[in-house]
């Protein structure tokens, strides 16, 4: 393997295997066609482009493989019902095979532990949500981590419990974990206040929840009832939903609302954007395809050039200083605040 570092770009990820991790759920093997080493966080994801028949499609995928791990990372992907998604887990269970490249950006997210934990963790997934946890477990068994560890884990059933061999496996060699592996019941979830029994010191510990939307917020109830501080529980909102904005009926400015015109080059073509439209919702509207995949500000997919105007970004990390410095702006979380030239990068 080469000492460089993977930036993506010119250098895409090349399919190394493909195995089958549970039913409809498959484990995909990629490493830098360059041999380049992959640098990321526990937690953190990857975002790529899928030559899906509708166009190339960037979508984002945590890595659930350990950081340490030698040579490729793994994506753990779940394929999603028919409607479900913008699309992409379908084409990668039936089309990705080894040999095969897939152009890809290097992985982003603040989901993640950047150092090993010193305060008790208590991770709670559901569905999906496990790979993120799976990457953090295997980084806590490669450095041999000590800390305290409270995993919670929910599937509709105990056949969808992903990871759990290996992760009961990691907790008994450290010695220091507590795992519970649920089912829901006919269809019901853990409300706040079965999570707060389920783990009644819960207030103590740093919280990781991954999950679908009503869960991590039925959790993350517990969690504020229970006194924990807002800046110890972090959630991953990332599930493969189109972005609403997107896909809702165009909504141009009405006469009684202050709109700043907004121009994308080289096209030119130019229209009014709300004050609360994000710009990446200004160019579907004029049918401008600004490639996005989280729709969060955090992957940095959907990056254009500011050539005059004032805007105001609200991002997660998914730009750099430098970048911003050189005028790009993430399309995806960041509003009018002026007339603006836009320029696509
Ligand atoms: S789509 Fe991910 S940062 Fe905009």
């Amino acid at each position: 393997m080469s000492d460089s570092v993977w930036r993506g770009g010119d250098d895409p990820l090349r399919c190394v295997s493909v195995s089958v991790q549970a039913p409809g759920v498959k484990t995909f093997r990629l490493a830098p066609a360059s041999g380049a080493r992959v640098i990321f966080h526990a937690g953190q994801f990857v975002t790529v482009e899928l030559p899906l028949a509708a166009g190339p499609t960037w979508r984002c995928f945590t890595i659930a493989s350990s950081p340490l791990q030698e040579g490729a990372i793994d994506l753990t992907i779940k394929r999603q019902a028919e409607g479900s998604e913008r699309g992409g887990t379908a084409w990668l269970h039936d089309s990705l095979q080894p040999g095969m490249t897939l152009r890809a950006k290097p992985p982003a997210g603040p989901f993640c532990l950047m150092a090993p934990p010193e305060t008790p963790l208590l991770l709670v997934s559901a569905g999906s949500g496990a790979t993120p946890m799976a990457a953090i477990a295997r980084w806590l068994r490669d450095i041999d981590c000590k800390t305290p560890v409270h995993y919670v884990h929910l599937a509709r059933q105990a056949e969808d419990w992903l990871f759990r061999d290996e992760i009961d496996g990691i907790a008994a060699a450290l010695g220091t974990w507590k795992t519970d592996w649920l089912t829901t019941v006919a269809g019901s979830r853990p409300d706040a206040a079965a999570f707060a029994a389920m783990a009644p010191d819960l207030a103590t510990r740093e919280v990781f929840c991954c999950g679908p939307s009503g869960f991590m917020a039925a959790v993350e109830d517990a969690h504020a009832k229970a006194g924990g501080p807002a800046q110890a529980f972090r959630k991953e909102a990332f599930v493969a939903i189109p972005i609403p904005e997107l896909v809702a009926e165009p909504k141009p400015v009405s006469a009684s609302e202050e709109g700043f015109s907004v121009t994308f080059q080289p096209s030119g073509k130019t229209t009014a954007a709300r004050p609360d439209e994000t710009l990446l919702a200004v160019a579907g509207r004029l049918g401008i395809a600004i490639s996005y995949a989280c729709g969060e500000g955090i992957c940095g997919t959907c990056r254009v050039r500011k050539l005059s105007g004032e805007i105001e970004m609200n991002h997660m990390g998914g730009i750099e200083d430098d970048e911003v410095e050189a005028g790009e702006i993430l399309a995806c979380c960041s509003y009018a605040r002026s007339p603006l030239v836009l320029e696509m990068i």
